[in-house]
Formats: C-alpha cells, structure tokens, sequence
C-alpha cells in the first residue's frame, strides 16, 4: 500500500526533509515527532565514581547554531503541516534545549497549540554535578493543523485509561528501561528510545484504527511499533542506516491487536433522538404542559413542537434556558411531563421511547 511514491508500514532510510516531500498533502492523520533536541553538550559528563555518563553527543543531534536549528525546524514543521489533513495534529517532543524554539516555530507554521503535556519521568537520571535541579521531565507540544479544527480526541476513553478522572496534562511515565529497551552487546541501541506507554496514549487519544501516522525522526520505532500494535498505519523516517535496520527488525515482530479490541466501546453516542419524535409519536402530548422540578414555571406543547411560556416561545433549550435564569439549559434535564400525579423528567420519556424504537 502506498500513499503517493511513499509505502506505507515501512520504516524508510533517508533524510526526512527530503522524504516528506514525496507524501502527497491532506494525506496524514497524525505525525509524532521526535526530532534532534540540539543538545549542545560540549564535554562529557562524569558521575562522582568517575564512570562517564552516556548522554545524547550523537552526531544526528548537532548544529551549528540556533539559527541552523530554528531553519531546519521550520522546514520539517512546514512540510508535516502541508501533509496533514485538516482534522490531523502534530505531537512535538523535545526538552528546554529545544522545545521553546519549536514552540514558537509551530505557532508561527500556522499549527495550533492544544496542550503541552509534561512527560514526568519517574525515574531520571540523577544532576552528577549537583549543579542544577535534576531534570525530570520533557515536555510534548500537541498542535492541530488548524485554530477551530476538528481534531480526533478520544477524551471518553482518556479518562476512562485514568480510573475514570479528567487525564491531566502531567504523565508520570518511566524511562524506557529493561526488557523493553532494546540493547545490542549490553549497549543501549538508540540513546533516545522513548518508552512505548508515551506513545500507547498519544496514539489511542488521538488517532482512530486505520488512521496513518507519520513519524519523520522514527529512531529506533517506538511510534512506527505501537502505530502497528495499535491497529494505526505508518510512515516512518530515520536517517541513519544502523537505526532503519533496528528499527525495522522491531517492526517485524509486532503483531496487530485484534480489530474488535480496538474500539472505543465507552465512547459509543447513543443516537439523537430529538424532542420532536416524542411529540410526533405521542409520548409527549400537544397542549400537555411541562414543569420545572419545583413546579414553579410551566410551559404548552405547540404543534410544531415549541414550548409557550407567558407569552414566549422556544425549543426545550432555548426556553429552558430563559426562564431557568442560567447560562445555558439542556432541556431534557430541566423539564418535566406529569405521569400518574408525579412529574417525571422529559429525558426519562426518551429512554422508554429508545428502548421501545431499539435505537
Ligand atoms: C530523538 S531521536 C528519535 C527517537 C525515537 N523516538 C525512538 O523512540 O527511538 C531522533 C532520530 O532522528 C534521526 N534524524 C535526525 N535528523 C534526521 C533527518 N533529517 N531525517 C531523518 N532522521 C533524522 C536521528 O538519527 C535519530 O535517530
């Protein structure tokens, strides 16, 4: 399968500036970065038993200056900005070396910010110098295409993933570490590999089964494997020939999760039945009136389904919202019809009517 000249589910060598070009636009969903921080470590770090410390001085994360930065980074937003639909968003990962110049440069590519969601690692590396606080966390930058889009976001389910509260934008998420980090001759293969549970909850809250997602800085995957696991196609960039290799040997042994366990059962809309079809079927009568809960306003059903109200008209809502004094009134949670002596919310009229209609 392919979009444009580019196939999809493959991790691709070569240098992403050029490689985007090739995707055709409005073709992404979605497009997780993870790009050079820029890290400008000029010598290297000791800990106090004189073991050296093994940071991030790959060659793939130097520049020059910031201005070389800042160009490049504009270069490679501009382009995932150009393959993205406009219901698609960008995730932007980096660290302070980095992540307020991309920042600025994703707001000035036309991208709008949603979130920043601070990556809290619950287990950083330790400040061996005792020289600054340790620095415990990165941050991600979540963007849409465009200000007013109408991007995926899969809050049900989010907060259903955090026992049912709002998900914050604090993740307390380990650093990839044992089986999962990925080690040739007891060596770490990448120096940067992100823990999959990152990208396991991007990927879930805002892309759908099937969706592509393009990753233009794949390193050792991480994004192209849980993208695969999770049911999500792929496109993956790395420049350097060492990681495309480790990087498609991961792949390789990842099998999807079954189609049905991908769904968002808890986010499933009950279908809109609106107050006209309880009218028009007879569950509510024209000329009955309806209550608020304290029986101190009372409106008529007209025929064409608004209610009358000492001479004002509106819909549940509208009128609702009038005579209720608040800012805004959902109707079918304000009033009331009168059953059997006792008033009985509208909404629960509904219910009996979805029930008996199977819908
Ligand atoms: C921060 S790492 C990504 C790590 C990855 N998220 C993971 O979990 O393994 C950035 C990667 O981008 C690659 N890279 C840097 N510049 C690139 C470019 N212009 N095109 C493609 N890949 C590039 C580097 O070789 C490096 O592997």
């Amino acid at each position: 399968m392919k979009t444009g000249a580019v196939e999809i589910n493959r991790i691709h060598h070569g240098d992403s500036l050029e490689l985007l070009k090739l995707l055709p636009d409005s073709s992404a969903d979605l497009v997780f970065a993870d790009p050079p921080y820029n890290l400008q470590l000029h010598r290297n770090l000791f800990r106090p038993d004189r073991s050296r410390v093994s940071a991030v001085d790959d060659g793939w994360d130097k520049f020059d200056s910031f201005l070389e930065y800042d160009d490049f980074t504009r270069a490679w937003l501009l382009e995932c900005r150009r393959v993205l639909k406009d219901t698609g968003s960008i995730w932007v990962i980096g660290s302070y070396h980095n992540i307020y110049r991309v920042g600025a440069m994703l707001q000035d590519t036309g991208f709008w910010i949603l979130n920043d969601i601070i990556w809290v690692k619950t287990n950083p590396m330790p400040n061996f110098m005792g020289t600054r606080f340790a620095n415990a966390h990165e941050t991600m930058i979540w963007a849409s295409r465009l200000r007013n889009a109408k991007y995926t976001f899969h809050y049900q389910a989010m907060k259903g993933f955090n026992d049912d509260l709002q998900m914050r934008s604090d993740w307390m998420i380990p650093l990839c570490k044992g089986p999962e980090r990925i080690r040739e001759e007891g060596r770490r293969a990448h120096s940067t590999q992100k823990p999959e549970e990152l990208l396991y909850r991007i990927i879930m809250a805002t892309t759908n089964p099937g969706d592509l997602v393009v990753d233009p800085f794949a390193g050792s995957g991480t994004a192209a494997a849980v993208a695969k696991r999770l049911g999500r196609n792929f496109i993956a960039f790395e420049r350097e020939l060492e990681y495309v290799d480790l990087a498609r040997e991961r792949i390789a042994d990842i099998t999807p999760l079954n189609v049905p366990l991908l769904e968002y059962r808890t986010e499933r809309r009950l279908p809109r039945v609106p107050f006209g079809n309880l009218v028009a079927s007879g569950y509510i009568m024209v000329g009955e009136r309806l209550w608020s809960a304290d029986r101190s306003v009372s409106a008529e059903v007209q025929a064409d389904t608004s209610l009358l109200c000492d001479g004002m008209t509106g819909s549940i809502h509208s009128l609702g919202t009038i005579v209720s004094g608040r800012e805004r009134t959902n109707g079918w949670s304000y009033w009331h019809a009168e059953r059997e002596g006792a008033l009985l919310l509208i909404d629960e009229l509904r219910k009996e009517y979805r029930k008996r209609h199977q819908c």
